[in-house]
């Protein structure tokens, strides 16, 4: 295998020894985002397939059923990946390949697929970690009430015993739930997200169903997980939540938007009890029967580990009105999100790593979590490929070095994390934004499929090096 030769940048190395031994070099993607081939396999159709026929839900229009055909090109993506010397692998498992309708008959192919991944993955030296849920419901469970049902949940937990019982001899480090804020709030609240509902009771019962399910996976890869030392957990996506004025309903904005972004999912996992503040914001739009007895008690199973994908703040203001739309803060209409006036990414988000530094530590001194891994963080840019073949993502470099570097600022603090994962290996379908939004450090022509390591992977590729003695 060829090694990709280093190319130069202008930003300085980061210091070897600023990360732990064993610290774990990553990149990640997601199974409706990458793979395509939605037909093999008997795969059946996800809330994505479906959303993305609604005209309008996508900005151009696309959808997931091509992709970066990742289901066919597999094993040269971990080719890929071996040759730029990435460590660690974060992919998810699409739930409609492995269950058609999300509940009994199990698709052979489908588990096959994730195998054959895992065996290349360490074939190559490359450590596996899998998530199970990363948004693409199977279509049938949605039909039936979707995450705001609580079947939704023991569904999820009879797929986790599945795929476990498959792969858990060879993979260690599972992640349950992918951003449960995203899949409840975006997805039954706001509508930007499939399946677009805009219900904000459906939105709190989506939320409560998803951790419900990371309770019950968690146990059902305790029972099926074989492989040394388990490391099981969940991917949540903390916001750093900034005031914007001196008001009081200005604070109050921000304490009801942390509550919901932050404290919510920290606290029913960490300490089983959800917050008293943001039960009662919440209150005002479901009667939260959705609660049962002993149900937090399934959501805080003992876990190994944390992911974090962290990408931006939030800096809100009160404004009575401002959401036109139906809020993805459930009771909280009256909150405006503000642009804090710093360079942005082509997604308009403000670059601020050390708001990756305010995250993780202030969940470090507030909740004594288990290890922490960022397992998503990146940026979109406008690249284009150059004369020469090659993709110049400066921009990109910038932004992947600056939050690596808030990665051991945390860690020189005393946070105990012990991986970062770059969003994405690959160019892919960015959700509602389709694919004008480009986030991988591989480039992806979406005509040929042509993958082109940008400059950023470059960098990441010697940065690795350099950190691992490699
Ligand atoms: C995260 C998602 C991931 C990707 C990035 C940009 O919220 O987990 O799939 O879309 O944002």
């Amino acid at each position: 295998m060829t090694p990709i030769p280093p190319r130069d940048t202008d930003i300085a190395p980061i210091a070897a020894g600023s990360f732990p031994e064993g610290f774990l070099w990553g990149a990640a993607t997601s199974s409706y985002q990458i793979e395509g081939g939605v037909h093999l396999d008997g795969r059946g159709p996800s809330i994505w397939d479906t959303f993305c026929r609604v005209p309008g839900a996508i900005v151009d229009g696309s959808d997931g059923s091509v992709a970066v055909s990742h289901r066919s090109r597999m094993p040269h993506d971990v080719a890929l990946m071996a040759r730029l010397g990435i460590g660690a692998y974060r992919f998810s498992i699409a739930w409609p390949r492995v269950q058609p309708l999300g509940s009994g008959q199990v698709s052979a192919s489908g588990l096959d697929f994730y195998s054959q991944l895992v065996d290349q993955l360490l074939t190559a030296g490359i450590v596996p970690v899998a998530t199970l849920y990363h948004w693409d419901l199977p279509q049938a469970l949605e039909d039936r009430g979707g995450w705001p049902a609580r079947d939704t949940a023991k569904r999820f937990g009879d797929y986790a015993e599945i795929v476990g019982s498959v792969l858990g001899d060879r993979v260690a480090r599972w992640s349950t739930v992918n951003e449960p804020w995203c899949s409840a709030m975006l997805g039954y609240g706001s509508g930007v997200h499939a399946p677009g509902r805009t219900e904000p009771a459906a939105a709190v019962a989506a939320a409560h169903h998803l951790l419900l399910a990371h309770g019950f996976g968690v146990d059902a890869l305790r029972a099926t997980v074989s492989a040394p030392e388990p490391e099981i957990g969940i991917t949540l996506n903390p916001y750093p939540v900034v005031p914007v004025g001196d008001e009081e309903a200005d604070h109050d904005a921000a304490r009801r938007v942390d509550g919901i972004a932050n404290r919510i999912w920290y606290d029913s996992v960490l300490r089983g009890s959800y917050p008293d503040d943001v039960l009662d914001d919440i209150g005002a739009v479901s009667d939260l029967d959705h609660i049962h007895d002993g149900d937090l008690a399934q959501i805080a199973r003992p876990i190994d580990m944390m992911g974090l994908n962290y990408y931006r703040r939030h800096h809100v203001r009160h404004l009575p009105g401002a959401s036109a739309s139906p809020s993805p803060w459930p009771g909280s209409p009256d909150v405006e999100v503000v642009d804090p006036g710093r360079p942005v990414t082509d997604l308009l988000w403000a670059i601020e790593p050390d708001g990756l530094v305010d995250a993780v530590v202030a969940l470090h001194r507030d909740y004594d979590p288990p290890p922490l891994y960022v397992h998503e963080n990146g940026a979109a840019f406008a690249d284009v490929v150059a004369p020469d073949g090659r993709v110049h993502d400066a921009d990109r470099v910038e932004f992947l070095d600056g939050h690596v570097r808030a990665c051991a600022e945390a860690i020189a603090a005393g946070v105990d994390l012990r991986g970062y994962f770059a969003w994405s290996f690959l160019d892919n379908f960015e959700w509602a934004e389709g694919y004008r939004k480009r986030f991988g450090i591989v480039h992806v022509d979406y005509e040929t499929q042509e993958r082109t390591p940008k400059d950023s992977a470059l960098w990441y590729s010697e940065l690795i090096r350099r950190q691992t003695g490699g």
